[in-house]
């Protein structure tokens, strides 16, 4: 029988562990243990030694730039595809953000590119894993050792994809991921920095954890000895930090949620098969090209459409055809960073305004990703039951039908 409607989220442990943190004592992770498990656990998933758990995967991202010991005037090279968080958060550690364009096949970071955008000032490298595609890791770890500059992944859309069998997280100094509402593990609200260096996960955990000078690699427990942090003489923070924290309602949910991150990545990519199926035949709609050597989770599947040249068929019009007979939104691209209001028109720039005097952004900086960004249709993977993905992905084949025999 096929579904009309997407399951629920929380179909393993999620509400019994919520229940349990709300009859413990501690609902923070600095006296509870729901987020050191989490943790943990996580860590044992990526095969890595250390994860840490924020609040978001924004503050992921500035706390690993902080601990990478990014700082004022310093540059930091992000995709021109990508969300406004990769962005911000340079901005948030009053460093420049400068652009490398994309490869337009696989919507990730051209690694010549990058090279050519690197200069004195460079201090890191995010690397973004759109839409679930590993970027070309090789090649950027190339860069990143020769001009010895730090390599932060952006895992936020790419939990669990592999580049030449190796999971995404285990390449750069540091990898950040989101369990935002969207996410293949979500908790509403989430992030982790997940890293083999001690040096690092201290660092971001004290980033992330308002700089308590007792905090460590491995746990996000504070009051360690009642007698020494309850004394008035304590002395507390050596380093400047924020709170970043990620309360341990979000931590018992993700965490069971990761309990099932195998069948959740699995069914997001066995929708995603089906509406490459669904295309197939169709010379407008090109998906995000996957290199035989990486494996693809899918956060969503993007595509490129070209249904205006081919068919007359403008974008907007494809969408409404598909929702009208029943296919779910088709969401476009995010604007490049710098064409966003706030970047373009410099409203970053008085927080940091001798850093920030002559950073100027305007269009032409990256053609491939300009290009190509109007041109996406990102279509839903997050199906929980593959009958209902079954469906949509013959609404969309029957939509591809009608226009193709214009
Ligand atoms: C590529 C990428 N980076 C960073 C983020 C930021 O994550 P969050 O929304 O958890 O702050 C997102 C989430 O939307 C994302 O897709």
């Amino acid at each position: 029988m096929t579904t009309l409607v997407n399951p629920i989220k929380y179909l393993g442990n999620e509400l019994e562990y919520l229940k349990k943190v709300l009859e413990g004592e501690s609902w923070s992770a600095t006296g509870g243990s729901w987020t050191n498990t989490f943790e943990r656990e996580f860590a044992k998933k990526l095969g890595l030694k250390y994860a840490v758990a924020f609040n978001s995967g924004t503050s992921t991202l500035h706390a690993a730039l902080e601990a990478a010991g990014v700082g004022p005037g310093d540059e930091v090279i992000s995709p021109a595809l990508t969300v406004i968080m990769d962005t911000a958060a340079t901005i948030h550690a009053n460093a420049v953000p400068v652009y490398a364009d994309i490869d337009p096949e696989t919507f990730n970071l051209d690694p010549k590119d990058v090279e050519k955008r690197i200069t004195g000032k460079t201090k890191a490298i995010i690397a973004v894993s759109l839409y679930g595609l590993p970027c070309d890791m090789d090649a950027l770890l190339k860069i990143a050792k020769k001009h010895n500059i730090a390599l932060i992944e952006d895992n936020a859309q790419s939990v669990l994809a592999k580049y030449k069998g190796r999971l995404l997280g285990t390449f750069g100094d540091m990898a950040s991921f989101s369990f935002e509402n969207t996410k293949h593990i979500s908790c509403g609200e989430g992030g982790m920095i997940a890293t083999n260096s001690e040096k690092y996960a201290e660092a971001v955990r004290k980033i992330g954890g308002h700089g308590f000078k007792n905090l460590r690699a491995e746990e996000g427990r504070v009051r360690l000895n009642q007698d020494v942090f309850q004394s008035p003489h304590y002395k507390r923070h050596d380093v400047l930090g924020w709170n970043y924290r990620l309360a341990e309602f979000n931590s018992a949910v993700a965490l069971a949620q990761l309990e099932r991150v195998d069948e959740l990545v699995d069914l997001r990519m066995k929708s995603a098969e089906m509406f490459i199926n669904a295309m197939s035949q169709c010379d407008y709609l090109i998906p995000q090209k996957t290199p035989g050597d990486c494996v693809n989770t899918y956060y969503t599947l993007g595509v490129v459409y070209n249904g205006l040249e081919k068919k007359g068929v403008s974008w907007e019009e494809f969408r409404k055809m598909y929702i009208s007979e029943g296919g779910d939104g088709v969401y476009g691209a995010w604007s490049v960073p710098y064409l966003e209001p706030v970047i373009a028109e410099r409203r970053f720039a008085g927080r940091c305004p001798w850093v920030y005097k002559n950073v100027r952004y305007e269009k032409g900086l990256c053609p491939q990703a300009e290009r190509i960004q109007p041109k996406i249709m990102q279509f839903k993977t997050n199906y929980r039951d593959l009958d209902l993905a079954k469906r949509k992905a013959a609404v969309l084949e029957k939509v591809i039908k009608k226009v193709s025999a214009k």
